[in-house]
């Protein structure tokens, strides 16, 4: 049996599956965002080990763990977690999708040696620009940041007490050379950093140690549980979900959007805001648009009307041509294709008859149509998507993925166990480093529905996303 462990940002997920791949306990405990100042967006990393306890304690009241071999690992990506010599953790965690240090991140961007070597842009969620934030504004801690863990790799290090992390996350960070799957001593030392305050690396599907005997105890695992490398959420979603070859792609609709696209080689393009990351497998990369709020921007709108994501889309009727209201779900600025962290959130074309479903359907095509604008930025790189698999917690809307369907103009297939791709992904890893398996074990997972476009929509999905470009060009002009 094999444990997959996803800590995302709203959560932290656990399966347990067996040797045919079949989930025979799910468990979750919420995670909160803390976002002490505009732009930024923390979380403790107390918190990710209380949620894994929790996770654990749920899945073996469940099922007997006795039979456990491996655990796999998957995580939200770009996270710095600053440890002192002693892997004392030095202040909260700067997420993915913080944007303080976007100055930090212009500057490094501006030296072509980064684009060069790490085949992306410097984003200002990655995490290379967010230690010259540290460095810039909190400069005793930076003198003491002994090593920078990605946020599943601190969970490993509390599973195995050892420092190591996996190409596809490591990716994210702007100091790997993504080509060559190494850290790059050039990039590392352009930030004031070395190696030896990086993770040693492994493959994603490759054995990064073992558990520490006093956890096997505690849950009653037996002795010699691997970790394996396992992957950053959206490796690990592909690797769940089976796309893991060129021509394969999904889409998942958690709190970022992410469209996902496999290659067969390295194809960096980071002049179209795409990001070019090393897959899970060995020798595998991916491509990728990524938009900063999908659920996200649901789940604003929720509080701010008072009702929760679920009882929003609940109450739409069948989709419809977009409507006169446009929302533009910047709420923390954007990445692909924008790559704008100054850029905020609006809703236009609003009247006297715009009620609360009115709004909700806005979120939802307006995330949709900042989802084909990752589609129309892949494409530019000549990345052609035939079908996509929905993943996360917004493929629970049929709403928004009939949107998606007819926007992008592609079928969706929705998996029976949509919400849990990257936990189920990172067991799919651990059985890979428990048995030697490789990407043969990745296959398409049991499909509960395939969402066709609707046909007699498509015309007007284009003339709204087309308003939707427009209302873009004019919100930037303002933000400017
Ligand atoms: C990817 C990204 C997000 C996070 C969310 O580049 O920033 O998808 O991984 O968990």
């Amino acid at each position: 049996m094999y444990i997959g462990l996803d800590l995302g940002t709203s959560g932290l997920k656990g399966i347990l599956m067996d040797d045919t791949q079949s989930v025979l306990a799910e468990a979750s405990a919420a995670l909160a965002v803390s976002r002490p100042a505009e732009g930024w967006s923390e979380q403790s990393a107390a918190d990710w080990i209380a949620a894994a306890e929790t996770v654990l304690d749920a899945l073996a009241r469940q099922v007997s763990l006795a039979g456990v071999t491996a655990i796999g690992l998957s995580g939200q990506m770009h996270g710095a977690t600053l440890l002192d010599s002693a892997d004392e953790v030095l202040r909260p965690c700067i997420l993915w999708n913080d944007t303080r240090s976007h100055a930090e991140a212009a500057e490094l961007d501006d030296d072509p040696m980064f684009r060069r070597i790490s085949g992306n842009i410097v984003f200002p969620g990655f995490t290379a620009p967010k230690l010259n934030w540290v460095r810039q504004h909190e400069r005793a801690l930076w003198d003491r940041v002994a090593k920078v863990l990605l946020p599943k790799d601190y969970l490993r290090l509390w599973l195995t007490g050892e420092h190591v992390a996996e190409m596809s996350d490591a990716a994210g960070t702007s100091w790997l050379d993504t080509g060559a799957r190494d850290w790059s001593d050039d990039l590392l030392m352009a930030t004031g950093l070395t190696r030896q305050h990086m993770p040693r690396l492994v493959e994603g599907s490759a054995v990064s140690g073992q558990l520490r005997p006093a956890l096997a105890a505690r849950w009653g695992l037996p002795s010699g549980v691997v970790i394996a490398g396992g992957g950053g959420d959206n490796a690990a979603s592909g690797v769940g979900v089976g796309v893991v070859k060129a021509g394969d792609a999904f889409v998942s609709l958690g709190t970022s959007g992410v469209l996902f696209a496999a290659n067969d080689g390295y194809q960096p393009a980071p002049e179209t805001a795409v990001h070019t990351f090393c897959h899970a497998l060995p020798g595998t990369w991916h491509q990728m648009g990524v938009i900063l709020a999908a659920s996200d921007a649901l789940n604003w709108y929720g509080r701010f009307v008072d009702r929760d994501a679920a009882a929003l889309t609940g109450e739409l009727a069948g989709v419809q041509a977009p409507g006169k209201t446009l929302f533009l779900p910047y709420l923390g600025g954007e990445r692909t294709p924008l790559n704008d962290a100054a850029i905020r959130g609006a809703f236009f074309g609003l009247d006297h008859a715009t009620d609360r479903a009115a709004g909700t359907r806005a979120v939802l095509e307006g995330v949709t149509f900042a989802i084909r604008d990752c589609r129309d930025a892949l494409a530019a790189t000549g990345t052609r998507l035939e079908r996509l698999i929905a993943v996360g917690g917004g493929s629970r809307s049929d709403y928004w993925l009939t949107a998606i369907a007819t926007a992008l103009n592609v079928p969706v297939m929705l998996p029976k166990a949509g919400d849990f791709g990257g936990a189920f992904g990172a067991a799919r890893l651990a059985m890979m480093a428990a048995t030697g398996a490789g990407a043969e074990i990745a296959t398409l997972p049991p499909i509960a529905r395939v969402i066709e476009p609707d046909n007699a929509l498509l015309d007007a999905f284009d003339a709204g996303h087309a308003r939707y470009r427009a209302a873009q060009s004019a919100l930037r002009s303002l933000s400017s």
